[in-house]
């Protein structure tokens, strides 16, 4: 699996079931590295969508404990267990958040891209700290790119080849 993400300095990623940050061209970047990809992503985070609508033009995957959910355009698994066992492709698919399906899939990711935004934010969600983790490690950045106000990179996790 793979894993997108936008952080502030201090890992973190939302408040108040939203994100911290609105970025243009980050959401571009995420829209077209996700596109037609298969999307893993919490109940949370699908709440926080416009409508708590499903992405539009990507398999959705939405991890929701309440076996009696359904929604359309998307498919719903109830557990990681049951996630793993769907007969997909899960090494083009995108971890899409929020905090806890970040935590639990993470062991399951080999690549993940983060862009960190270079401001503190009063966050009360947040990804993992990868520079923090011996098995990651830090493959690319891009130059400082300026957007609405923000100052951004892109930058590439890899886990480390053992
Ligand atoms: N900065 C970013 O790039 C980014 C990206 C995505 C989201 N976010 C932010 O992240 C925050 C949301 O994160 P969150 O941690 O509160 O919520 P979340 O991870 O989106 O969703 C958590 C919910 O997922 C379900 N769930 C979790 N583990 C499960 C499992 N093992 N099996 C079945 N269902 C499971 C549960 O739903 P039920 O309780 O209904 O069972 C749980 O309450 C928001 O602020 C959002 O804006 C930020």
């Amino acid at each position: 699996m793979k894993l997108i993400v936008a952080v502030s300095e201090n890992w973190g990623i939302g408040k108040d079931n939203d994100l911290l940050f609105s970025i243009p061209k980050d959401m571009k970047f995420f829209r077209e590295t996700t596109m037609g990809k298969t999307v893993i992503l919490g109940r949370k985070n699908l709440e926080s969508f416009p409508n708590a609508k499903p992405l539009p033009k990507r398999p959705n995957i939405i991890l929701i404990r309440d076996k009696t959910f359904s929604c359309d355009g998307a498919t719903v698994v109830n557990s990681i267990d049951e996630l793993l066992a769907l007969p997909i492709d899960f090494s083009d698919a995108f971890v899409i958040g929020g905090e806890e399906i970040y935590r639990q899939l993470l062991p399951y990711c080999d690549l993940c891209y983060v862009t960190k935004v270079q401001e503190t934010a009063d966050a009360d969600k947040f990804m993992v700290n990868l520079d923090e983790l011996p098995e990651w490690e830090l493959v690319s950045e891009s130059e400082e790119i300026e957007d609405n106000g923000h100052t951004l990179t892109f930058c590439t996790y890899e886990r480390k080849k053992v």
